[in-house]
């Protein structure tokens, strides 16, 4: 087989970058390791900036978002047991969606495929060849036949435990890395959320979100143990905790649980984003903790800065962009880290042994939702900065 672009995992960055490529006529082939079904139903978070939300529309994937979406016009900070709200659109004129990460998969996979597109999955032993040379190659597995893709160029998407990272020599990159003591264990109900937008809660007891999937559909998170046995959270001690970490402000209806799991939680970059021919996006060079909802919106960031150097290399022979893409998605992924970093430490207990942190922790949650200048950096940074 041979493409321009062969490109491996079929989660949102590389789906995006497929997409995007077609829409500029430059032809790519998807490999993914898991079936469609696995694709199509993984839950992740699913929140998406003003920027995000016209890039699916004005790209034509955005009837269902449009329709299905939950726009929100901003969030609340929980503390102190009150609600503070800040109004993003008044702020900095931007507004977020609430749409679920597999949504937008299950958009994507069917219109690659509505659009002749070739997504290969459920292959074995994927493993890339030859990216320091013009040539680089994508071989793999379906049943006992081997396979191999002659590509231009190599999209690595394939997340943070996928093969791509590691075929840059270890010389030629650099990781940075935070792991925080603590994780998120979060549910699916099938009962409606206690407000009308996000609730971000920092309790005595931790950190606590309220977030949704539709009217009748709330997910729920509570800061737990980073390595939280499920099996000690039964459904009513779950509630309990869930109950306690927003009380005083609204009442929280129960519901059957429809999922439940645990959410590790990770800052890590590598460095550079690009080697030879392969040029990682997404989680396969950058994982931010879920706080802020920013690593789907990093990968597409990713692959919008990545199609527009590949069109410019196909229509003009130029490969400045293609050059500076590392450089350009960088800046931004620090960003996110920073304000990734900076929710999570502004809203989980940790350093139970003393209370100088939980008193810090107030009173920058206060600054926050009373300052105009600090609730705007929020907003920005949460509404999604400007795109390149
Ligand atoms: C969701 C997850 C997040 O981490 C977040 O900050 C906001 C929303 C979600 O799953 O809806």
């Amino acid at each position: 087989m041979r493409t321009q672009v062969g490109i491996v995992g079929a989660g949102p960055a590389g789906l995006m970058l497929s997409h995007l490529l077609h829409l500029a006529g430059i032809d790519s082939i998807i490999v993914e390791s898991r079936s469609r079904a696995y694709c199509e139903g993984r839950i992740r978070a699913g929140l998406i900036e003003q920027w995000v939300i016209d890039l699916l529309i004005d790209s034509g994937v955005g009837e269902r978002l449009r329709r299905e979406g939950m726009f929100h016009d901003g969030i609340y900070l929980c503390f102190d047991r009150a609600l503070h709200h800040l109004d993003f659109r008044n702020l900095v004129g931007k507004q977020v969606a609430i749409y679920g990460q597999q949504e937008i998969v299950k958009d994507l996979i069917a219109r690659r495929l509505g659009d002749g597109g070739r997504i290969l999955f459920e292959v074995e032993d994927t493993s890339i060849h030859d990216i320091a040379s013009t040539n680089p190659r994508i071989r793999f597995r379906q049943g006992d036949k081997a396979h191999e893709i002659e590509c231009d160029f190599i999209g690595g998407c394939d997340g943070f435990h996928g093969v791509c990272r590691d075929t840059i020599p270890g010389d030629k990159r650099a990781t940075f890395e935070r792991d925080y003591p603590f994780g998120w264990l979060g549910i699916l109900s099938e009962s409606p959320p206690p407000a009308d937008e996000l609730v971000y809660t920092y309790h005595e007891r931790g950190f606590a979100l309220y977030t949704m999937r539709s009217p009748t559909v709330s997910r729920l998170y509570l800061q737990c143990a980073p390595d939280e046995d499920i099996a000690n959270w039964p459904d009513a001690r779950i509630w309990e905790e869930l109950h306690t970490r927003i009380a005083g402000t609204k009442p929280l209806q129960e519901g059957r649980i429809l999922q439940k799991g645990v959410t590790p939680m990770r800052s890590f970059v590598c460095e550079p984003m690009q080697y030879g021919r392969l040029f990682l996006a997404g989680d396969s060079s950058h994982i931010v903790p879920p706080t802020g909802a920013k690593g789907m919106n990093l990968a597409f960031a990713d692959v919008r800065v990545l199609s527009r150097a590949f069109e410019a290399f196909y229509r003009s022979g130029k490969d400045d962009l293609l050059e500076a893409y590392s450089r350009t998605c960088l800046k931004r992924v620090w960003k996110a880290q920073r304000f990734s970093w900076w929710m999570t430490q502004m809203l989980h207990r940790y350093n139970l042994e003393n209370d100088f942190d939980m008193r810090r922790q107030l009173a920058e949650l206060d600054y926050v939702a009373s300052s105009v200048a600090a609730s705007t950096a929020l907003a920005e940074n949460y509404a999604g900065l400007p795109m390149p």
